[in-house]
């Protein structure tokens, strides 16, 4: 496969071991206790990815020897939004990254008759026009979860192309729906799915990453 398939999707490295990470999250069989291990393993692998996107200045130190190194330090700000449930799953990968980083969520509820979502609640760090955005949320089926999120961050004055929206399995039809809307915004990703069943649930899939994580 290839590491880049769409404009703006930045697709972890698909090496055997990442894979084998996807095959015991997407086997059924698989228990909460393991789903959850290995999910969160996904999960930092993205997060690393994502800081790997921002921007970095000059930044010289000396080092123990008495020498000079010249490295880089982050440029700006970030924070995570979690669009709940399913995507507080991935607070923990970013603090662990990032200690004391700002979160945001945002309720956001697909309806089970017809998949569309409706927002409940939204709580953002003041500042988070100023900010670099981690959107959180493992599943990105239709598109419209991730599209309702991202238009609450637009209008508190986020710009599309310091949103990145860090996911575990994407399907083609929801990347091509999302990125109609916000082009700008990158993706950040480990598996893109060829497409959805009749109740809009991801192929192959693994079913429902919320119940999977905090409820089976
Ligand atoms: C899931 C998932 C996404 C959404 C994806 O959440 O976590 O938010 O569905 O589907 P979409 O791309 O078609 O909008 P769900 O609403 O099932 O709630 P949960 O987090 O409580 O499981
Ligand atoms: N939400 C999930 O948890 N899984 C899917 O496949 C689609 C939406």
């Amino acid at each position: 496969m290839s590491t880049e398939p769409f404009k703006n999707v930045i697709m972890l490295p698909q090496t055997n071991q990442l894979t084998g990470l996807y095959t015991i999250i997407r086997d059924q069989n698989t228990k909460r206790p393991d789903f959850i291990f290995y999910a969160d393993r996904i999960i930092r692998l993205l997060v690393e990815e994502g800081l790997n996107h921002l921007p970095v200045q000059p930044r010289t130190v000396e080092t123990s020897t008495n020498q000079k190194y010249e490295g880089v330090s982050f440029l700006g700000k970030i924070c995570g939004v979690s669009i709940v449930r399913a995507g507080e799953s991935m607070e923990q990968g970013l603090r662990e990254c990032c200690r004391s980083v700002r979160i945001g969520k945002i309720l956001i509820q697909r309806d089970e008759e017809t998949a569309q979502p409706k927002l409940f609640f939204e709580k953002l760090p003041e500042d988070i026009a100023e900010r670099y955005v981690f959107l959180l949320d493992p599943m990105l089926a239709t598109g419209g979860s991730a599209a309702m999120a991202t238009e609450v961050l637009i209008k508190r004055g986020v710009k599309p192309e310091r949103i990145f929206f860090l996911n575990l399995i994407c399907s083609k039809e929801g990347v091509d729906y999302y990125h109609s809307k916000f082009p700008g915004v990158k993706i950040v990703t480990g598996a893109v799915d060829p497409c959805l069943d009749e109740n809009k649930y991801l192929v192959p899939g693994l079913g429902d990453f919320g119940d999977r994580y905090y409820c089976l």
